[in-house]
């Protein structure tokens, strides 16, 4: 657990509220690191599930395309890997925390505009976010890859998807029922392009973003982690939330050092401060 007394940088949390306050138009980039202290392990770093089982090759998705059956048998066969298991029950008991509650208070003070989340871990939703773009998908969904129609696992209009003990049925591997294409989880493989609409959003905002703040991500996966520097170079200030340094921190023009479970509410407290001295 994280160390209440973080002796967090008060000018750095002042400058970074102002900033916001003056934005016109303000969005996050979010990374795992925000739910770290929701008991999910980064993939990178210490303890990280890439630095235990070494990033995945780029050929997932080649694999799904080739032989969808083969790939949702591993998908379903929760004993397939014990790490990623272990990872997947770490998801599915997680609850948002006090740095998904913040962007969710600075949503609805109306000085966060929009959210580009890298986490698939839906629970930016869980805390009451609306206005997010999840740009590696979201493990709670199903996606076409060809129509990129969604739909909650539990929802999928041929009913559950567990394969047929005889063999192919007509419910497994799961197709589109609108055109037919494979379906997958809406989670984005190495390889697997970023779906049309969700990267157009992802251009979309960060074109109207005058400040961005870029929380818990080793901006090391790219396209997301070239948004920051695109709006930078367009004008836009550059805040960074991480306890770690990462290739952003030399150009970030404020950086939130520590725990965002307390930056975060720091920044909101302090935003919520400059708005009561300006009315
Ligand atoms: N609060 C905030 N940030 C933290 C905390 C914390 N308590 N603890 C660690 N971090 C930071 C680390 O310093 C690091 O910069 O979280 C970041 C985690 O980095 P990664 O594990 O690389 O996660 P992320 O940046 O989200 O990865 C991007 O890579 O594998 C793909 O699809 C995966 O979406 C993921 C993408």
């Amino acid at each position: 657990m994280i160390n209440d007394n973080f002796n967090i940088d008060e000018s750095a949390v002042q400058a970074a509220a102002q900033s916001l306050f003056n934005s016109p138009y303000t969005i996050a980039l979010v990374g795992a690191g925000i739910s770290v202290e929701s008991g999910i392990p980064t993939f990178r770093g210490p303890g990280g599930l890439w630095t235990k089982l070494g990033e995945p090759s780029g050929n997932g998705y080649e694999d799904f395309l080739k032989n969808p059956e083969s790939w949702w048998l591993q998908n379903l066969d929760q004993q397939a890997d014990p790490e990623r298991t272990k990872f997947r029950e770490a998801i599915d008991k997680a609850t948002p925390n006090k740095g998904h509650y913040a962007l969710v208070d600075l949503e609805k003070m109306g000085e966060l505009q929009h959210q580009i989340t890298q986490n698939v871990d839906d629970l930016h939703f869980k805390a009451g976010s609306k206005s997010v773009t999840e740009i590696h998908g979201n493990r709670t969904m199903l996606r076409c890859i060809g129509c990129e129609t969604r739909w909650h696992r539990s929802g999928f209009p041929t009913g559950e998807i567990v394969p047929s003990i005889t063999g192919p049925s007509n419910n497994f591997p799961p197709m589109c029922p609108d055109c037919g294409s494979p379906v997958k989880s809406d989670t984005v493989m190495f390889g697997e392009p970023i779906p049309r609409g969700t990267l157009d959003s992802c251009f979309l905002q960060s074109s109207k973003a005058t400040c961005i703040i870029v929380i818990g991500t080793s901006a090391t996966v790219y396209p997301a982690a070239s948004f920051p520097q695109d709006i930078q170079a367009a004008g836009g200030i550059l805040i960074e939330a991480n306890p770690n340094e990462t290739p952003l921190t030399g150009i970030a023009d404020i950086t939130l050092r520590g725990p965002t479970a307390i930056t975060l509410p720091a920044l909101v407290e302090t935003v919520n401060l400059i708005k009561a001295e300006s009315r």
